[in-house]
């Protein structure tokens, strides 16, 4: 990702940005960060950026020519459209969610004023964000030029290194951080508290479990009001929990983000992803939700769990089936013992094996384009090339090899799912398919998620090979509906 800067004050930008976890990531190359000048783009023989404003007030404004000819030449560097951040105090107020949608993008201008402000009509003209990072008034925007850099940038994949991906963070985003103790065991007559030693993970766990929360109903009411009401939702929607274990473990994985909730009928948005659950006990209160929810919709991924509720998104809000799915569940909490099915390792040696078991291990980027050629490409909810890079990049596909060659795969889908799993024609019938579920179950168990698939109707094969692990199905369908 490339980050573009433009100010009055660069080295104040590149100091701020070139130390710690954000610098090392410059120097690995997997962020670039400019500060670009305004003031060598002006035409002034002064080096002058600043003039009154018409009708009289109180101090100088930005001059509308040298911002717009340094953002054309940092567009230009960019190579193609990208957004435009200005940060200001009259800007929506910057949140993680934010953090986390900039990051998906290749490339950022931000934009940093000074004085009273900058001419409007460059901004109507290039920005495309207006951003305040709170409700105080700096004396300009590097500040917040930086800390939108710094969120922004451990967002990206890598900058916090592969043992801390944002994804697996449960719960994150709705409570306040556990309190945490270092060495010594004793300091100043106070003692770390005695659980934190027990060796035993998880009462750990919930202690910490319990500390956040009662630190987050201190500290932040407000918070604490959404976490509880998640929770709510959560205890409702676990009375039918193989039907809606997808919205469950949104709430699980902390991504969930409650859009409707009036008993039975609830909605969630995976904060993530951008696609919508929704679930409804019948249908005039299900129609009361969606006319709630689409009163101004801009279209996108709906995932229902009543037929009554697709039909009214068909006939009444313009959106189109794209799959039906049966959910399947692995509701154990021990992992599916791996009994030979496969070899956890690296697939790099190539040697020669001597038994049929695949080595499994997480693909890289570079796997991006041998993926796409055998993932099959289903109906428009399928993957394209930018999310299948994503869930690479994230850490989130991993490949069976044989003798070192691929011979198939299988991932994680944003929204929390099992998928993409493909075993390579001249592979097939060897247990590949079993190995590489099996291998993902196991992970998600570990990370205390509950595993779980969603089966294309009529994929007879899968159904076979998800009861052969032991998983449960759900009587009723999902539907997914896209406009
Ligand atoms: N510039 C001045 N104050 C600011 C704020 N609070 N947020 C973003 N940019 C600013």
């Amino acid at each position: 990702m490339k980050i573009q800067i433009l100010t009055l004050f660069p080295d104040m930008v590149r100091q701020g940005l070139s130390a710690g976890i954000i610098g090392r990531a410059v120097t690995q190359g997997l962020l670039s960060i400019e500060a670009i000048d305004i003031r060598d783009y002006t035409k002034d023989i002064h080096r002058k950026v600043d003039d009154y404003p018409y009708g009289g007030g109180a101090g100088m404004l930005m001059q509308a020519q040298p911002v717009y000819d340094a953002w054309c030449a940092a567009r230009e560097r960019a190579g193609a459209a990208v957004r435009t951040v200005y940060l200001t105090p009259q800007g929506e107020t910057f949140t993680q969610e934010h953090a986390k949608a900039f990051a998906k993008e290749d490339g950022l201008i931000l934009l940093c004023g000074h004085y009273e402000g900058i001419d409007e009509r460059v901004l109507d003209t290039v920005v495309t964000d207006y951003i305040s990072i709170g409700d105080y008034v700096l004396t300009g925007g590097e500040l917040a030029a930086m800390v939108l850099t710094d969120a922004v940038a451990r967002m990206v994949p890598g900058v916090l290194g592969n043992e801390r991906s944002g994804e697996a963070e449960s719960f994150e985003g709705e409570l306040l951080e556990y309190p945490q103790y270092s060495r010594p065991r004793v300091w100043r007559g106070m003692p770390v508290p005695d659980v934190l030693l027990s060796g035993n993970q998880r009462q750990i766990d919930a202690w910490r479990r319990e500390q956040s929360e009662e630190r987050t109903r201190l500290r932040r009411p407000d918070l604490y009001e959404k976490y509880c009401r998640l929770w709510d939702c959560h205890k409702r929607l676990m009375r039918q929990k193989l039907l809606h274990i997808d919205m469950t473990e949104l709430i699980v994985r902390g991504k969930a983000h409650v859009l409707y909730d009036d008993g039975e009928e609830i909605c969630l948005l995976d904060k993530e992803s951008g696609i919508r659950f929704a679930t409804a006990g019948e249908e005039d209160a299900g129609r009361r939700m969606l006319f709630s929810l689409l009163r101004e919709d801009g279209g996108g991924l709906f995932a229902v769990h009543q037929e009554f509720l697709a039909d009214l998104l068909e006939r009444e809000y313009g959106y189109a089936r794209i799959m039906t799915c049966e959910q399947a569940v692995y509701t154990r909490r021990e992992k599916i013992p791996v009994r030979g099915r496969y070899l956890a390792a690296d697939p790099a040696g190539g040697t020669l094996q001597t038994d049929q078991r695949p080595r499994i291990c997480r693909l890289t980027p570079d796997w991006l384009d041998t993926v796409a050629a055998h993932y099959e490409m289903t109906g428009s909810a399928g993957a394209d090339l930018p999310y299948l890079m994503e869930r690479l990049e994230k850490g989130w596909m991993f490949g069976a090899f044989l003798d070192g060659q691929l011979a198939g795969f299988a991932g994680m889908h944003t929204e929390g799912s099992i998928g993409f799993l493909t075993v390579l024609p001249e592979y097939r019938r060897r247990g590949i398919g079993g190995a590489l579920e099996t291998y993902l179950i196991n992970e998600m168990t570990e990370r205390g998620f509950t595993p779980y698939g969603q089966i294309e109707e009529g994929n007879t094969g899968s159904v076979r090979l998800q009861e052969s692990l032991g998983l449960c199905f759900s009587r009723e369908k999902i539907f997914w509906l896209q406009r």
